[in-house]
């Protein structure tokens, strides 16, 4: 694919990417980084960002730093968003990439299910953006956010209910925080992917299946899944200087698979009980070897 942005874009930016080690995270810092950017990386498995941050240094030169944390703990979010001010000014950019899923039948779900979702998603999305929003505020810098969010904040998320609401209530947040921090000239956005494969997603939300299987292509009139490098120019563009215009928007890119078929997991009604829990036992086993890296 073509690039689409000139070497040195994003020149004197400096952007925070939760859930940056991994995944459309990885991808979107490895963008920002090779475009001039400064990069901070944060997530709960510090040797995952490491490695990354090297990784991504060794290929783009330039600087990615990391720091450990989980963004359901409102203290710790704060004390991180502080100790990057302190290193290095403010932050202009931050992207609301770290999410927690999977599918399940809503009624196997348990309060606690239900909590570690919107934990990171709803909860951590507010506790990253009110910390830098505040802080912009008082700079006097025109910061902006970008959240990933899904095409089911639009219609529902049948099977990933924690996820669909908490992603819709951070698509209201984006809304109304880019009318109320309009004046300062601070802008929200958000993308919402169709199926761009990556390990994580597919380990808890189609277990089993390779992440080129073929079903993820279902209802998709493109016929195919997304390529990294579109939603990677996606984030750019937002990211970039040149449409200061541009806020309160969610902006689809899945090849019109909303439109055509829901792009959701309904579908998955014709699973029986046994299948299910199989799902569970293989999400399970993906959730165990995770957390057994974290270091939050
Ligand atoms: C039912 C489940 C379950 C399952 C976990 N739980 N897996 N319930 N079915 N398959 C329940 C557990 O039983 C427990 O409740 C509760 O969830 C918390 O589980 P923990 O593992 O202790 O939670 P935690 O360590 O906090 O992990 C959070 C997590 C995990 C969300 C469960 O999956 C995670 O950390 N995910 C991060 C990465 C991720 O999810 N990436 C995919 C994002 S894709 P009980 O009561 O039993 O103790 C995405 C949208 C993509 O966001 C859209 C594509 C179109």
């Amino acid at each position: 694919m073509p690039t689409m942005f000139r070497d040195g874009l994003l020149k004197g930016k400096r952007i925070l990417v939760s859930g940056g080690g991994t995944g459309l995270g990885r991808e979107m810092a490895e963008d920002y980084l090779r475009l001039g950017a400064e990069v901070y990386i944060c997530g709960r498995r510090k040797n995952v960002l490491d490695d990354t941050a090297k990784e991504l240094m060794a290929k783009h030169g330039g600087s990615v730093k990391t720091h450990s944390v989980d963004i359901r703990v409102a203290a710790a979010v704060d004390d991180m968003i502080s100790a990057i001010w302190a290193d290095g000014g403010p932050l202009t950019g931050l992207v609301n990439n770290a999410a927690g899923n999977f599918i399940s039948p809503t009624k196997d779900l348990t309060p606690k299910g239900f909590d570690a979702i919107a934990g990171i998603v709803f909860h951590g999305s507010f506790y990253m953006t009110h910390a830098c929003g505040r802080r912009w505020i008082e700079d006097g810098v025109k910061g902006s956010v970008i959240s990933i969010l899904t095409t089911w904040v639009w219609n529902g998320g049948p099977f990933t209910v924690p996820s669909a609401m908490s992603k819709a209530g951070v698509n209201i947040m984006t809304k109304s925080l880019a009318a109320e921090w309009g004046p300062y000239g601070i802008r929200l956005n958000a993308i919402a992917p169709g199926p761009f494969p990556t390990k994580g997603a597919w380990e808890r939300l189609s277990p089993g299946q390779s992440t080129d299987g073929d079903t993820s292509r279902d209802g998709i009139p493109m016929g195919r899944v997304g390529e990294m490098d579109e939603l990677k120019n996606l984030a750019t563009f937002l990211m970039s200087d040149g449409c200061d215009y541009l806020t309160g928007q969610c902006i689809a890119i899945d090849g019109a698979g909303f439109n055509a078929s829901g792009g959701n997991f309904s579908r998955l009604s014709k699973l029986s009980e046994e299948e299910w829990d199989n799902m569970r036992e293989m999400i399970r086993s993906a959730n165990d070897k995770d957390k057994a890296q974290r270091s939050v």
